[in-house]
């Protein structure tokens, strides 16, 4: 089975469209969310592109910042304090990577918690670690939607998470476990790597190197989820992590790239946006 992201994201946005359009007659105004993009890396643009649209589709105000890579430090950290007084905001995201001259982890500080879509703020982080209510991180929490649109019972699985970013491995691995999942992080130092991912009921893989995962790699029967967004260097189309020509035959049921896992962190977001506007509006 192919796990179509994109067609589970289509009516989830559907769903949320819907509720948009009662809630800000209820409330009065509609969501807003900010997206601040910093230098033209075309993987950035393409990703803020596809954010905004999504936004729009839904009936969530959006507006794209754009800021020069030489911006200063400084400079940024004024814009967000901007956005997090203004009562009008209420979500706010700045794309990374950011340029090397920046701190990422000032300006992650930097962004209040509450409008912190993205849920990367330590806040948000050790809310998350210690189980307590707060907004999850887009592409952890589109896995775990993605799992249960495939019909995947995740309580005792063996699931092996290979990467540990701050972004989706290690939220990844905290969802799955709890879920109920026994679950292995594996990494770029992990020995004997292939046993391990062949004991996995369900591999997420968010390693970004094309063709890393082969079919040996994956028991028979395993559900495989693919966060890779890569291009191939063989046609210069997009990929993901896993050989998906020869692993779809050894997978139950697997994410495909394009259309798998990105469309579901954008849904997510939309999802957080909404979260944090009635947040925000139910406290008024
Ligand atoms: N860069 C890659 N993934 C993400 C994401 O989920 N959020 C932000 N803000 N930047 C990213």
């Amino acid at each position: 089975m192919i796990i179509k992201g994109k067609d589970l994201s289509v009516s989830i946005k559907e769903a949320l469209k819907v509720r948009v359009d009662v809630l800000s007659k209820q409330y009065g105004r509609t969501p807003n969310l900010v997206v601040i993009l910093v230098g033209d890396d075309p993987g950035s643009v393409s990703y803020v592109t596809g954010k905004a649209k999504a936004a729009t589709e839904v009936g969530i105000r959006n507006t794209t910042l754009r800021r020069e890579a030489t911006i200063s430090e400084a400079d940024l950290l004024d814009t967000i304090a901007e956005l997090n007084n203004d009562d009008d905001v209420d979500g706010i995201l700045v794309q990374l990577p950011l340029p090397k001259h920046i701190d990422e982890n000032k300006i992650i500080a930097a962004i209040s918690p509450e409008k912190d879509v993205d849920a990367f703020h330590p806040i948000n982080v050790a809310k998350l670690w210690l189980k307590q209510p707060c907004m999850l991180p887009c592409t952890p929490k589109g896995i775990i939607k993605l799992l249960h649109f495939a019909g995947v019972d995740i309580a005792g699985k063996e699931a092996v998470v290979i990467g540990r970013s701050n972004i989706v491995g290690q939220p990844v691995a905290k969802l799955l476990l709890d879920a109920n999942a026994t679950v292995t992080v594996a990494h770029s130092r992990t020995k004997h790597l292939s046993s391990i991912t062949r004991r996995a009921d369900i591999l997420v893989v968010a390693v970004g190197r094309e063709r890393f995962v082969t079919a040996d790699m994956i028991k028979p029967g395993a559900v495989v989820i693919d966060v890779g967004v890569n291009r191939d260097t063989r046609n210069g189309k997009l990929c993901g992590d896993v050989d998906f020509e020869e692993a779809q035959y050894i997978a139950a049921a697997i994410t495909p790239v394009p259309g798998g896992v990105g469309p579901m962190t954008i849904t997510c977001l939309m999802e957080n946006t909404v979260e944090a506007y009635i947040n925000r509006m139910s406290k008024q």
